[in-house]
Formats: C-alpha cells, sequence, structure tokens
C-alpha cells in the first residue's frame, strides 16, 4: 500500500492541526508528462475559461487596467479592485477590453508651447523609457511629432513645436482602417515603411487615437512563436473581472439600485466576471448581494469570499455565486489572525471548502498565502485557481511608482484592510464604515514594500514553470489530473529546513544581478 496518503485520508488525520503551504509536501509519481506539455486551462463558469489558473488580486496595490491587460494577454485574470468611483472602474474595465494589444490608445502626448526642458523633467519624474511623444492641440489633433533624437539637455530652452517633425511629414492611418487586423495592419506597415519606428493613428477629424510602436509588434510576433495563449471571451477580448463592495444605505441595507446599475454598467463594457470581495463572505450581506446579483444577471459569472468553512461554501454556492474565494488571514499583509485572532491555515481552509465545493458543484480559489510556484502547485491539488497578491505586487504593471531606498528599488504593497487603504474606501470589506476608518475600525492589514519585481511576463513566466514543473512530478497533463494524482506528506520544522537552500552561501550570479539591474 502507497505510504504517502491522499487529500481525503491525509487532512482528516491531521485533525485538529490546520496545515498550510510548507506544513505538507507532495510526492512524486510515475510520469510520462513533460512539463512543457502540460495544458493549465481551467474554466471558472461557462462563459469564462482562463489559460493558466493565475488570477491578480483585487487590492489597490495590484490590480487596475494595466495589470489586469498583461495578466490577460498571459492567459490570466485580474480583477480590478473596488477603491475608486464607481466611474473610474468602469473605465478600467473598459480599457481592457478596449484593448489592443501592442496598440497604446492613450499615448504620453506634448504640447506645441512645452519646452524641451519640460519634457524632459516629464521622462526623469514618470522614468519613462522612452522619449518620443506626439504632439496634439487642445483638442487632440496631431501637430507632429517630437522625436527622441532632438530631446535632449543641448535643446533644452527650445520649444516643441520648433523641434517637432510636422503633421504633414508623419505616417498616420485612420483608425477604421486598424480596426479589423490591427497587429497584422502595424505588421504590414512598418515592412512596407524602412526606418519608420512610430505609425499614429487618427480619427476622422484627424484626432491621435493611439499609436503602434515597432519595438511592440516584433515582442508580439516573439511572443506568439512562445505560445503564451491570451485569455479571451467569446468576441476576442480580453477577459477582465472587477471587484464590488456591497453598498449600503444609511439605515443599513443593501444599495440595490446603486450595485445593480453599477455591474450593469460594467456588463455594458463586457465585464467577464464580478467579486463580491470581503473578509467575511459566510455572513448576511454577502450572501444578500450575491443573491441580489444573482437575479438581476443569470448568466454573470460571480465569485464571492471569502470563506474557509463548508457551510460557508455552501451558502454563497446556494445564494448564486460560482466560484468561492477561499483565504482569512494568510495574506502575506493580512493582520487578521493576530488582531481578530480568527483564520484558517490555508491548505486545511482549502481541503474542507473544496469538498464542500465538489458537492454543491461550484469552484475554488485559493486566495492568499502564496509565496512561491511551490505554493501554488499545492493550492492546485485542491482549488480550480489561485489568487496572488504579493507575488504580483512589485511588476511593472501594479499601480504606484517605483521607490529607491538604499540602492533597492521597491513598490508599494498594502492590505485593503490597512488604514490607509481602508480610507480610500475598502472599509466596507471589513465590514467598517468608511468615515470610521480612522477612528473606530480595527486595522486587518498593514502597509508594506515588495522588491521591484520587473514586468510582469517574466514573473509569470517562472511561476507558471513551476507549476508545470509540478505537474511533470505528478504526471499530471492537466489540472483536474493533477488534483486526482496528489499525494500529501506531513513536514516537520526539519523538513522545512531541509526543503529551501540550506548550508551553503548563496552567491547571486552576474547574469542575476545584470538582470536585477535591467529591471531596474
Ligand atoms: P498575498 O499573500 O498574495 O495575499 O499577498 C493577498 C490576499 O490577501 C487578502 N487581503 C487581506 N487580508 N487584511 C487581510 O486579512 C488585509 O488588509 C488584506 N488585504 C488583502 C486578499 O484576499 C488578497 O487577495
Amino acid at each position: 500500500m502507497e505510504f504517502y496518503l491522499n487529500a481525503d485520508s491525509f487532512f482528516p488525520r491531521c485533525q485538529p492541526s490546520g496545515l498550510t503551504f510548507d506544513d505538507l509536501s507532495l510526492a512524486t509519481r510515475y510520469s510520462e508528462v513533460l512539463p512543457r506539455d502540460t495544458n493549465l486551462a481551467v474554466s471558472l463558469s461557462e462563459q469564462l475559461s482562463l489559460q493558466i489558473p493565475v488570477i491578480s488580486s483585487d487590492m489597490d496595490t495590484v490590480t487596475e487596467a494595466k495589470m489586469a491587460i498583461q495578466m490577460a494577454l498571459n492567459g490570466g485574470l485580474g480583477l480590478i479592485h473596488y477603491n475608486m468611483t464607481d466611474d473610474a472602474q468602469v473605465k478600467e474595465v473598459a480599457r481592457v477590453k478596449n484593448h489592443i494589444h501592442g496598440f497604446i490608445q492613450e499615448p504620453i502626448k506634448a504640447s506645441p508651447t512645452q519646452r524641451i526642458s519640460e519634457v524632459l523633467d516629464l521622462i526623469e519624474k514618470r522614468g519613462f523609457r522612452f522619449s518620443t511623444f506626439p504632439v496634439v492641440d487642445d483638442d487632440g489633433r496631431l501637430l507632429g511629432l517630437l522625436s527622441g533624437s532632438v530631446v535632449r539637455e543641448r535643446y533644452r530652452d527650445r520649444l516643441v513645436s520648433e523641434a517637432m517633425t510636422p503633421r504633414t511629414a508623419l505616417f498616420t492611418l485612420p483608425e477604421s482602417e486598424i480596426r479589423e487586423r490591427p497587429i497584422e495592419t502595424a505588421d504590414h506597415f512598418f515592412t512596407e515603411h524602412m526606418g519608420i519606428h512610430k505609425l499614429l493613428v487618427v480619427d476622422e477629424s484627424d484626432r491621435l487615437r493611439g499609436l503602434f510602436t515597432l519595438s511592440d509588434i516584433e515582442r508580439i510576433g516573439e511572443e506568439s512563436r512562445r505560445m503564451v495563449k491570451p485569455a479571451r471571451d467569446a468576441k476576442l477580448r480580453l477577459v477582465c473581472g472587477a471587484a464590488i463592495s456591497p453598498h449600503r444605505r444609511a439605515d443599513g441595507s443593501l444599495d440595490r439600485d446603486r450595485i445593480v446599475s453599477h455591474v450593469g454598467r460594467l456588463l455594458d463594457e463586457g465585464i467577464d466576471a464580478i467579486a463580491v470581495s470581503t473578509a467575511h463572505g459566510f455572513s448576511k450581506g454577502v450572501g444578500d448581494a450575491v443573491r441580489l446579483l444573482r437575479e438581476a444577471f443569470p448568466a454573470l459569472t460571480i465569485i464571492a469570499g471569502n470563506v474557509t468553512c463548508g457551510d460557508g461554501v455552501e451558502f454563497l454556492a446556494a445564494a448564486g455565486a460560482n466560484c468561492i474565494k477561499i483565504g482569512q488571514g494568510p495574506g502575506s499583509i493580512c493582520t487578521t489572525r493576530v488582531v481578530a485572532g480568527v483564520g484558517i491555515p490555508q491548505m486545511t481552509a482549502l481541503y474542507v471548502a473544496s469538498r464542500a465545493a465538489a458537492r454543491a458543484g461550484v469552484k475554488t480559489i485559493a486566495d492568499g498565502g502564496l509565496t512561491k510556484s511551490g505554493d501554488m502547485v499545492k493550492a492546485l491539488t485542491l482549488a480550480d485557481a489561485v489568487i496572488c497578491g504579493g507575488l504580483l505586487a512589485g511588476c511593472n504593471e501594479a499601480p504606484g511608482r517605483i521607490i529607491e531606498i538604499g540602492g533597492k528599488l521597491y513598490k508599494q504593497y498594502r492590505g485593503m484592510g490597512s488604514r490607509e487603504a481602508m480610507k480610500e474606501g475598502s472599509a466596507a470589506r471589513y465590514g467598517h464604515e468608511r468615515k470610521d476608518a480612522t477612528t473606530k475600525a480595527a486595522p486587518e492589514g498593514i502597509e508594506a514594500l515588495k522588491e521591484a519585481a520587473g514586468p510582469l511576463d517574466d514573473v509569470l513566466r517562472e511561476l507558471i514553470g513551476g507549476v508545470q514543473a509540478g505537474m511533470g512530478y505528478l504526471g499530471a497533463r492537466d489540472l483536474p489530473q493533477l488534483r486526482a494524482n496528489a499525494l500529501f506528506v506531513r513536514v516537520t520544522p526539519a523538513g522545512q529546513r531541509e526543503s529551501a537552500p540550506h548550508d551553503v552561501l548563496t552567491v547571486t550570479t552576474s547574469k542575476e544581478a545584470s538582470s536585477a539591474s535591467e529591471r531596474a
């Protein structure tokens, strides 16, 4: 008989202890599967399928349009956070749904009356890595192109209007011509126009609508050879999700009109999933909000949470959720367990939730506490997908500026239950009134920094590579096989020490050092 145990034998034997990722390890299985041949696709509802089971967290230091676009391009899903106005959230979603890969819809522009010195200051201040800017008038009409070759210190006192290449000398395409096959059209254009690196797109009134750059188009060509498949909806648009807060009226009842009207607008933009994100999903308010959405929008993919018990999963499933978020207190910036003394170590929570989810016919999403690809493999032996906050918060695509401290580069990362985030709107997620965020409410999250991690593509490539390696070890061609093949063993503190590099001096290779400085 096999010594290592499957989930249904292993977890009940550990009762009443709660286990998290490092408390256990997976046994290898006979395998004919090479990591590169694994299939990571997952379907979260009838309408929503992803190419990789990874979702970026609905946090204000993790997911806005830029992150959601890049997540979907890599086959995953971004959940736009709700610490912004309803209007702003609709705009963020529209940006993702209208995104054409390689087409910069809102290029940074210069004005003809600016001096070159102002443009240089802008580049320095915002850390731009490019120095060519379209020049437009107050109505957005194209006047010229300020080429990188004139954006130099020696010309700092010159006006943009003197330095720019004039409109008459520019190559442009009308918006109507790129609509059908944007990338192919741009690719063809660059082949035909040797030496031209920027293609400007204008509308019928000659207003700038966006631009293609040669380097982006070439990168897309390379990516398609790398076989990264974007996650798209039935109309081939990138997928996008958004979190909402169950808004309440002054008397404490759900503000049904506001919720339904906002979600209706998000659906008009093509939203693929709505997450009702709270710290305590097994609660009347969250159940009512999910039921309201299910009644108003029968075909909507609803993600709801967070819960850590079987009854909580069944409660949200009965209310109409398709996917349940599992996790209370495992997050890297969470203090729920410290502050409230509440929460369940994540692997035990996932086991309990996954069994209830199978009975209720819903999906589970492991939310929080993932610090390495091995944790993702372990989570995916029980859950259908994972949500990452801290693993992605250092990426270029996460909101927020890069900060330099002592020669190292960081990005801000904060819990949605931290005092600062609650002041900006997320208090409801933790059952508080926004006005109480600075006084009565005990914060359940901290403000922190993450080391800058570079482009999301690189970070995801490593994480997904790790998941594929895990699947190879378990002889799993796809995620259902990973769940079926998983056998567990308990790891002691000595085993945990053995599991990570030990008894060596770690060195940074020159290649690692140089790629770290490139990322900067
Ligand atoms: P990671 O570990 O990926 O966790 O950084 C991200 C997840 O943590 C949750 N979250 C919080 N939990 N207090 C909490 O107890 C907070 O302030 C907080 N902010 C986020 C959330 O589920 C997220 O996806």
